[in-house]
């Protein structure tokens, strides 16, 4: 049995969830509920990043102490995966004590390394946010925030000498062609890297709310030095050492494109400096936009994944976001293209087919299951859906994926249209009708099956009508996709509408 370890970003608890979020949690839940029908052992690792001045911010913002706040928010999202029926393995907070013993572990290393050093950070400084400016942040050469003049300051940190690393980050990534995915995403991340690699200054003394530095603690490790360091801590660094040996390096950090760098380069980089190996894979997905635009807490444009489950449901949730654009590039959403995705694929295609098969089966062969026929003409078909969506899998392209599963509805329903078993059962062929209305049970056993890793609910529910024991998620891919395996007179059951129609 395989491991595979795959990772959401840790989501920033200074916003509430938003299906931008959302988008790359359901991903990671598909691609761990069909990676442990494939057989595979995974650990699937989401939470939140709970430190830095966005945070500390926010708190003061509402009058709150920054525990007060990060309690608060990390709670929400947690609740919201858990009303998307997101099967994580554990969500690790930044502020939990176990992640600080991991960080300043792992900080620690490097330092002794002599890969962090002291240096001097120069910078605008707007005192009475305490914090530094960009150039381009400041407002007519003012802070942004009080309006008032900032000042040329110049602090001690500490630095990553992220500069060393340019070459053994090429040759390591010559070596490992696809640790970056989509490949464009591997010639930005090399473009960045031959194009320089600065130091960065990883550590703070102007705030409070971090990892204090084991050798150094008037400084705070610098939020993303001590954030991306979640995915080892998860998995037992510095707490069990037998468990990171299994787990580590994680085979999927899945992440949105804004996020890349940190990940493909900073990530990598600091990891070797401690002398451990860099992740398998990085994925960076596209945004998600709503109206062309990214969905952003200063835009106002931001949707709750609840809004849109209680109007879709979970599975039609899920399903819309991993189907209705590829994984990687850009997409933009839409209420209306929502509607008529589900409307077409799991009100008609999907809901409609096991709908009247199940509805002739009651009628004409008394709600058992008739004898399938092991040469029925939808076996390939079925092949087809299997290799299809393993191999899509691979690649994390969700939607042609789960397009080769609709693949096998589409056909199934177009063999109803052309061998007409009402028409069948009206002549009193009755080995005619139970031989068509066999196979097609059976495609529907599969499609239940290869669907609910996006649709586990309407996916479990199905099978258990079926007349089958047990739930999908307990089968094993490729043995349970064979053609054949839907019992002989097992006990159907008709039940309501799997996806009622949306009105426009
Ligand atoms: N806290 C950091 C990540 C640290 S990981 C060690 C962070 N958090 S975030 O909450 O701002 O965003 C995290 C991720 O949310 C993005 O990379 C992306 O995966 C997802 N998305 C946020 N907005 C999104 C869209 N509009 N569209 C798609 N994904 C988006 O960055």
């Amino acid at each position: 049995m395989a491991r595979f370890y795959v990772t959401t970003p840790i989501y920033y608890v200074n916003d509430v969830p938003h299906i931008g979020h959302a988008y790359t949690t359901v991903a990671g839940d598909v691609l761990t509920r069909w990676r442990r029908l494939s057989g595979d052992e995974v650990f699937f690792l989401t939470g939140t990043d709970e430190h830095g001045l966005k945070v500390q911010r926010a708190a003061e913002a509402r009058g709150v102490s920054p525990k007060e706040l990060v309690d608060e928010t990390a709670a929400q999202f947690r609740a919201t995966w858990d009303a998307l029926d997101i099967a994580y393995d554990d969500f690790i907070r930044t502020t939990e004590a176990r992640h600080y013993a991991a960080v300043q572990k792992f900080l620690q290393t490097i330092y002794d390394n002599g890969d962090i050093e002291l240096g001097t950070y120069e910078g605008l400084y707007c005192v009475s946010c305490e914090a530094y400016y960009t150039e381009d942040e400041l407002v007519d050469g003012n802070c942004p925030i009080h309006l008032r003049p900032v000042e040329l300051v110049v602090e001690e940190n500490y630095f990553f000498r992220l500069s060393r690393f340019a070459d053994r980050l090429l040759e390591y990534y010559a070596e490992h062609r696809d640790a970056v995915q989509p490949e464009s995403r591997m010639n930005e991340v090399l473009g960045f890297i031959r194009g320089g690699l600065q130091d960065f200054s990883m550590s703070r003394t102007s705030i409070d709310w971090g990892v204090p530095l084991p050798w150094d603690p008037k400084h705070v490790a610098y939020v993303w030095a001590d954030a991306l360091f979640n995915y080892c801590t998860a998995v037992g660094y510095a707490t069990d050492d037998e468990r990171f040996a299994k787990w580590w390096p994680a085979d999927y950090h899945l992440v949105g494109k804004d996020i890349l760098r940190f990940h493909a380069v900073y990530w990598p980089a600091m990891l070797m400096a401690a002398g451990l190996e860099p992740p398998k894979h990085v994925f960076a997905h596209g945004w998600l936009l709503v109206g062309g635009e990214k969905m952003s807490k200063t835009g106002l444009n931001q949707i709750a994944p609840a809004d849109l489950v209680a109007d879709f449901g979970v599975d039609g949730f899920r399903y819309h976001f991993m189907v209705d654009q590829r994984f990687g590039p850009d997409g933009d959403f839409s209420y209306e293209a929502m509607v008529q995705r589900y409307n077409a694929d799991l009100a008609n295609n999907f809901g409609n087919l096991a709908n009247r098969v199940l509805n002739m089966a009651m009628n004409y062969c008394g709600g058992v299951v008739p004898e399938v026929r092991a040469d029925g003409p939808l076996r390939e078909v079925a092949a087809n859906a299997y290799s299809g969506l393993s191999e899509a899998m691979d690649r994390l392209d969700f939607a042609s994926g789960f397009g080769a599963v609709w693949d096998l509805i589409r056909a199934t329903n177009a063999y109803i249209e052309d061998s007409k078993p009402w028409a069948l059962n009206k002549q009193g062929d009755s080995e005619g009708v139970a031989r068509i209305l066999g196979d097609c049970l059976e495609s529907l056993r599969i499609v239940a099956l290869l669907a609910s890793p996006v649709i586990p609910n309407a996916g479990g529910e199905l099978w258990r009508r079926l007349g089958l024991p047990g739930r999908p998620e307990d089968q094993r891919v490729p043995e349970a996709a064979a053609w054949g395996l839907l019992p002989a007179g097992a006990t159907l059951e008709k039940g309501e509408p799997l996806f009622p129609r949306k009105e426009a």
